[in-house]
């Protein structure tokens, strides 16, 4: 059919054509963040869940309704090798800006970008990657000792008090939350802890792979007090369906029942995965309906994009040994696996895999969802790793 007219949009957090499923937690962040800006107390929230089940487009996505609800935000994304103070600085700074603009700046906002001028400036010299220009002077003693932990509550505890003043929230969104370092991480925690113990209306939004329950965890042990960790996964049989029907039905196609059950046995109902079989079903087929026919061709053509892309990016940053270590959980199916299951796999001592195994928690390819316990964090990477790799196990 007309590739033009294709609704599909398979990709990292590129938004669905129909955003399924999402309605309760979307409802949920948004009372939140409504009682955090009314000064009532409520939890931060961290999205939690695989790669691909739309942790991004979600966070985004309540950005915006925050957003058109008056409540000012910013959003960050954790790289794996940038420091929180070099990727939180400028976009506070924007942010700050904007606030400044919706409202003639006040002693209190100017008292924000001050304190952000001294959390810069002293952050700058401990983490070589904070680079941004301010217009205003650093106020001596405020924001600026060089503890992260000091510093970061007096910026937020500044912010709030501005959010305040104009009677908004501010809400600090971060997407790969697992990739802030455990130390910055607890720095965070302990500023929110200390706007939330002030009432201030500030709050995180984050999202991240499995891991961030227990790092938020050991950073912080009253972090279980300040968070709720909505998980965020496969999508329920209807709305998988409605992922897939409501877009095709926007441009007049349908999908016969029997195709629609094929691309939910194969996609397991993950987000990502709907995307591509929608997409490739729609390319494959002629004229409408969609049938099962069809999706069995396209189930060629999605496994080849998913090999050449999503799941290939992931291969392609690990070492020889971390892809045995994947290679041999493969051979066991899906997981969780023992890790002394593992290591039997591969013919070696489970000590001697441990810096492989830590090495594929930090790269977010696998987590431990109870102790001794490893599972994929990638959906159905256990059978690509048997594409990829058919015969060798080592
Ligand atoms: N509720 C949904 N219904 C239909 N499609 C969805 C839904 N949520 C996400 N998608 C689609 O799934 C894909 C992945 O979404 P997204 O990038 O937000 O996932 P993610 O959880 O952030 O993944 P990663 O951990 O890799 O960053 C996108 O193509 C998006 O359009
Ligand atoms: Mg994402």
């Amino acid at each position: 059919m007309d590739p033009r007219r294709n609704p599909y949009a398979p990709g990292a957090g590129a938004p669905p054509p129909e955003l399924a499923g999402r309605d309760a937690l979307i409802e949920r962040a948004a009372i939140a963040l409504d009682r955090i800006r009314s000064g009532r107390h409520d939890k931060s929230m961290i999205l939690v869940g695989l790669r691909g089940v739309g942790k991004t487009v979600l966070l985004n996505r309540v950005q915006l309704d925050a957003e058109e609800r008056g409540i000012h935000g910013m959003r960050l994304e954790a790289p794996e090798d940038r420091s929180l103070p070099g990727i939180l600085a400028p976009a506070m700074r924007a942010a700050l800006l904007k606030l400044d603009r919706a409202r003639a700046a006040t002693a209190v906002g100017k008292k924000a970008m001050r304190a952000l001028a001294g959390f810069a400036g002293s952050m700058k010299i401990k983490y070589g990657d904070v680079e941004v220009g301010l217009e205003v002077e650093p106020e001596k003693g405020l924001a600026d000792s060089g503890d992260l932990d000091v510093d970061l509550t007096y910026l937020l505890v500044a912010v709030g008090e501005a959010a305040q003043e104009r009677s908004t929230a501010f809400a600090v969104f971060v997407d790969e939350l697992q990739y802030v370092e455990e130390n910055q991480l607890a720095s965070l925690i302990t500023a929110l802890h200390r706007c939330a113990q002030k009432q201030l209306p500030i709050t995180l939004f984050g999202a991240g792979l499995p891991q961030i329950v227990g790092q938020t965890g050991r950073a912080k042990s009253y972090a279980e007090r300040l968070f709720d960790f909505p998980e965020v996964g496969a999508l329920e049989d209807a709305a998988a369906r409605l992922a897939l029907t409501v877009p095709a039905e926007k441009e007049g196609v349908i999908f016969e029942s029997a195709a629609l059950d094929e691309i939910l046995a194969q996609t397991e109902g993950y987000p990502y995965f709907l995307q591509e079989w929608g997409k490739n079903a729609w390319s494959v087929a002629a004229s409408s309906p969609i049938t099962a026919e069809h999706v069995r061709v396209a189930t060629v053509h999605a496994l080849a994009d998913l090999d050449a892309s999503f799941f290939r990016v992931r291969f392609d940053r690990l070492t020889p040994a971390e892809k045995s270590y994947l290679r041999a959980m493969a051979a066991l199916g899906p997981g969780p696996h023992r890790s002394g299951d593992i290591a039997q796999e591969l013919g070696r001592k489970v000590t001697s895999l441990g810096p492989a195994r830590s090495a594929l928690i930090a790269k977010g390819m696998v987590y431990s969802p109870d102790h001794g316990d490893t599972a994929f964090t990638v959906p159905l990477f256990d059978q690509f790793m048997k594409r990829m790799m058919p015969a060798g196990r080592r």
